[in-house]
């Protein structure tokens, strides 16, 4: 019988399960997951979602009780998302400074059955524009306007903020909005609210099913809507750096890459360029291939969940916005 003469045989370490335990590198735990959640107004049943299974579009009440049920997993923290009646979507999103709007109405309500629950809400417009982009046109209408745009998230941040969210998260890729929003929080008392900033945000097509979810694809008739002006080109690594580093010098409490499975040489980057916590971002294209795959038998769901999560774990991410949350938390607890 031949035997090779090694020094080296790394197998050792993966002899046995209490041995690949004792040196595994990295893991995901429940405080790591960020569970995001669609809202509808209305008092009824949660609608489902077609794109993404086992996600809704939750009433007011039913919100409450899901976030009640996800803290007492163990979840730290939701991402709360608007889904508007088309009705009162316009060219400039004005709902969105509403004092009485839908999300600002979710907020409140989940603040005051669940305190602790952090809660994180979107800061860009297109849930509230009939034509589905983040922003505002220009005078022209040849292309969304930096500035204006700004001006009214900064608004918006600060209505969210005081409506108890205790980050907001601008998701607009607008130049100088970290800064603007830190700004507007400041003057406004809010200085406790942080500023999660999607920093390297790309102009990716895995946002379709989210764009259904809040109906900004209906509002534009496509789930392509080009966001190429402010969104980040997919083939850019160092312009992402650019766009971090900025956000870090104008004030952002939390740096985040998006999507997340597909970016994750962004996300390492990012943490060799940062002392700030990262997050990361399972968008709902990513949600939606793993279900659809498994749907068809081809892939194991559970295992490829757990799998992705763990490679945006050992990319760098601090913490992950997945709507995987609820159930990796309800089989952690068994
Ligand atoms: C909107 C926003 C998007 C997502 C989060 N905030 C979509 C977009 O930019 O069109 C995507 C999240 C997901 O796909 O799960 N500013």
């Amino acid at each position: 019988m031949s035997k090779l003469d090694l020094t080296h045989r790394p197998r050792r370490n993966r002899r046995t399960a209490a041995i690949r335990k004792l040196v595994q590198e990295n893991a995901v735990t429940v405080n790591d997951l960020i569970q995001p959640l669609f809202v509808i107004d209305g008092e009824g049943e949660p609608e489902a979602i077609a794109s993404m299974p086992g996600q809704m579009r939750w009433t007011i009440p039913t919100l409450v009780e899901e976030c009640k049920e996800l803290h007492g997993l163990g979840i730290n923290a939701v991402a709360i998302f608007p889904k508007l009646d088309a009705r009162l979507k316009t060219e400039t999103g004005d709902e969105a400074l509403n004092p009485e709007t839908l999300i600002l109405r979710a907020v409140r309500a989940v603040k005051a059955a669940v305190p602790e629950l952090v809660v994180i809400t979107d800061v860009a417009l297109d849930p509230y524009t009939s034509h589905g982009h983040d922003g505002v046109f220009n005078e022209k209408g040849t292309d969304i306007d930096n500035d204006l745009t700004v001006e009214k998230l900064a608004q918006m941040a600060v209505l969210n903020a005081q409506a108890g969210a205790d980050y907001v998260a601008p998701s607009d890729m607008m130049d100088g909005r970290v800064w603007a929003l830190r700004v507007a929080l400041d003057e406004a008392g809010l200085t406790g609210t942080g500023i999660l900033a999607y920093s390297a945000k790309f102009a990716s097509a895995y946002y379709g099913p989210f764009r259904d979810a809040v109906g900004s694809a209906q509002a534009a008739g496509t789930h392509l809507l080009g966001k190429d002006t402010y969104q980040l080109n997919p083939a850019n690594r160092r312009e992402a750096m650019i766009e971090t580093e900025l956000d870090e010098v104008e004030g952002a409490d939390v740096l985040m890459v998006k999507p997340a499975g597909p970016y994750l040489d962004i996300i390492r980057d990012l943490r060799e360029n940062t002392n700030l916590p990262i997050a990361a971002y399972q968008v709902s294209g990513e949600y939606a291939q793993l279900h659809a795959a498994a749907e068809k038998g081809w892939l194991d769901l559970e295992r490829c969940r757990d799998e992705s999560l763990l490679a945006i774990k050992r990319a760098g991410a601090d913490m992950i916005l997945t709507y995987f949350s609820k159930d990796v938390a309800k089989q952690a607890r068994g």
